[in-house]
């Protein structure tokens, strides 16, 4: 038989020339095990989803259960499937009363690309500002406010009316104006290499939107179900953003998206033309029904109130070593800068060779992602940190 390997370098559409090429037989907890039993840390869970551990036997039951019951019925939003209401409801109770309606579709981009026609069909407005360095997806919209040139230069023309700030620069805010529809902002920025807003640059942020009536949108795509340390990155702002974006980790492992906003903003999306926005797969019974289970599993384990304590362990662990210039971090988002593409390349080859996974930023070649799942044990932690710490004393 031709080689595994073999047929994915020639029939899977390769987006880099130097894939991983790491082939995976099973995943549980926090492991990755490869075919002839090799096993890995689990240090990035592909990436910031599996935020409730492989192979969950809670979210693996409800896939069960849901795909025996039934799969795809209908496009989203015309019949009522209990595990879609049931996830709506559960989010809609855990978040501010002003977020409070959920457009579900079946990925990050998709969630994106469905706010900004939101914000646009709203407020009537056409610009849209987002940030330098920010990663939103990779369809058109949300190539068009992707905040780094060198991803985006062979892909135009993409959307017009897109300006893109500073993240703290106050002074620019008042680029926010009557004439701006949305303003969409990761609250920590992933792809960037973890960066931190300061909390008063974010409220003066909210408070610009709202003098302008501008929509703020908040891409939790990678922040969101307890990575950083709370359900949802906002809560540690003191604000509430207009719209919410969800996907990653929300699905529990399956895919998912969602767009969450009051019942006013969303309802724009029902009238003049109706069928705004549709979707055929989004909202998917299995998927809602595995993400249904991964927030409850979050919630009855508290899970999230652990997160701060495992990051911390890291960042303990690593932060006095010569290698390290700096850690930025929220949660179990972790950057670790090492100032060399070099130096991330030869961590990570070192992580591959001696059972664990971490991985580079897509804008930030120079610092190594630590993203483990959310069921990390302390333990583990320590475990898993005194790897990286010995490959950090072998590279040269
Ligand atoms: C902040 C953020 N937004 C959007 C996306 C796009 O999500 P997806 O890959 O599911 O389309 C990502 C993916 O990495 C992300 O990190």
């Amino acid at each position: 038989m031709t080689n595994l390997r073999q047929l994915f370098r020639e029939h899977v559409a390769q987006t880099s020339d130097s894939p991983l090429m790491l082939e995976i037989s099973k995943a549980q907890g926090v492991f990755l095990f490869g075919p002839k039993g090799e096993k890995y840390f689990d240090l990035i869970s592909g990436i910031s989803v599996s935020n409730v551990g492989h192979g969950n036997p809670e979210v693996v039951s409800a896939v069960q259960g849901q795909a025996a019951d039934y799969m795809h019925l209908m496009v989203y939003g015309e019949f009522v499937q209990k595990p879609q209401v049931e996830l709506a409801a559960e989010l809609v109770r855990l978040l501010p009363q002003q977020l409070y309606s959920v457009y579900f579709v079946n990925s990050g981009s998709e969630a994106v690309e469905g706010a900004l026609k939101l914000a646009k069909r709203h407020t009537g407005r056409a610009e849209i500002i987002a940030y330098k360095n920010a990663y939103h997806g990779s369809t058109h919209g949300a190539l068009s406010i992707m905040g780094f040139e060198e991803q985006k230069r062979n892909f135009r023309p993409l959307l017009p009316d897109i300006s893109f700030l500073t993240f703290n620069n106050k002074d620019e805010l008042d680029r926010i104006t009557t004439k701006t529809a949305c303003v969409v902002i990761e609250p920590i920025q992933g792809e960037a290499g973890i960066r931190i807003p300061d909390v008063e640059y974010i409220r003066a942020l909210r408070d610009r939107c709202s003098e302008t009536g501008a929509l703020l949108i908040f891409d939790e795509i990678q922040t969101g179900m307890g990575r950083t340390g709370t359900l949802f990155a906002f809560e540690q702002f003191g604000i509430i953003p207009d719209i919410l974006l969800l996907a990653k980790a929300l699905g529990g492992g399956m895919p998912l998206g969602a767009f969450i906003s009051s019942k006013a903003i969303m309802d724009s999306l029902t009238q003049n033309p109706i069928l705004g926005h549709i979707t055929t797969f989004g909202g998917h019974p299995v998927s809602c029904a595995a993400a249904l289970a991964s927030l409850k599993y979050l919630q009855s384990n508290n899970l999230v109130q652990t997160v701060n304590a495992k990051g911390k362990i890291f960042v303990d662990v690593l932060k006095n070593h010569p290698k390290v210039l700096e850690i930025r971090q929220a949660g179990l988002m972790i950057a670790v800068e090492l100032g060399s593409y070099d130096r991330v390349k030869a961590l990570i080859d070192f992580g591959l060779a001696h059972g664990f996974i971490v991985d580079w930023f897509l804008f930030c070649n120079t610092a190594v992602r630590i993203a483990p799942p959310l069921t990390i044990t302390e333990e583990e932690c320590r475990t898993a940190a005194g790897l990286i710490l010995e490959g950090l004393n072998s590279i040269s």
